[in-house]
């Protein structure tokens, strides 16, 4: 069940929307984090950065063949071998990964579906303790060049609430410049 209005425009256009550093900085991905789990890697825009700066793989997923090929030839071709993109409907079927694995899950421009919460329950499980889930998203409270309408994006006070309900506890929210919001979430 691919998540609507998530699909990909032009990969440069894509990649000029962020400041993938920035993000990566005020969010704490670092070597001190192992493996991570990411919904949805798109063309890979986080996910190669990840890989560079964790000590850990990178478990990737995407429902879209053509993402998770882009993002596998990424990689192969930049000789990370800490990056394994995998073919799945992660709503459907979930992470398949065990539970406590990971230091961190990525969940980045994919909270606009109708039941967020389950995905935000699939991240928690995938993290083991002191992990965290880190979200970020198109901000509603300001004009943005791109992203899902409005009345579907998430709030920093949903993504809370979701939160709230797995058991998660929530950090400040993150400015991400130029037209995103960031938070983390901790087990
Ligand atoms: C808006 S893009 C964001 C990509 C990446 N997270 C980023 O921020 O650059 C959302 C991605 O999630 C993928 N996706 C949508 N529904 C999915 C699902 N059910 N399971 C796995 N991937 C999904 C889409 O194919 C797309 O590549």
């Amino acid at each position: 069940m691919k998540v609507p209005d998530s699909g990909m425009p032009e990969k440069n256009y894509w990649e000029s929307l962020f400041d993938v550093s920035l993000v990566l900085d005020r969010l704490g991905v670092d070597q001190t984090v192992r493996n991570v789990a990411e919904m949805g890697c798109g063309y890979g825009t986080f996910t190669l950065p990840v890989a560079r700066r964790v000590a850990g793989t990178v478990f990737t997923f995407d429902i879209e063949p053509a993402m998770a090929e882009c993002t596998r030839e990424q990689a192969t071709e930049a000789r990370l071998d800490n990056v394994h993109p995998t073919l799945r409907d992660v709503l459907v079927h979930g992470f398949n990964l065990p539970s406590g694995s990971c230091d961190a899950c990525l969940l980045f421009n994919i909270l606009h579906f109708a039941d967020p919460q389950a995905l935000v329950a699939e991240a928690a499980r995938v993290i083991g303790p002191g992990g965290r889930v880190l979200v970020m998203h198109w901000r509603s409270d300001i004009p943005t060049p791109r992203g899902p309408d409005i009345a579907v994006r998430p709030r920093p006070v949903q993504v809370q609430s979701w939160a709230a309900a797995v058991g998660l506890s929530t950090g400040l929210t993150l400015d991400l410049p130029p037209w995103h919001f960031g938070i983390v979430l901790s087990k």
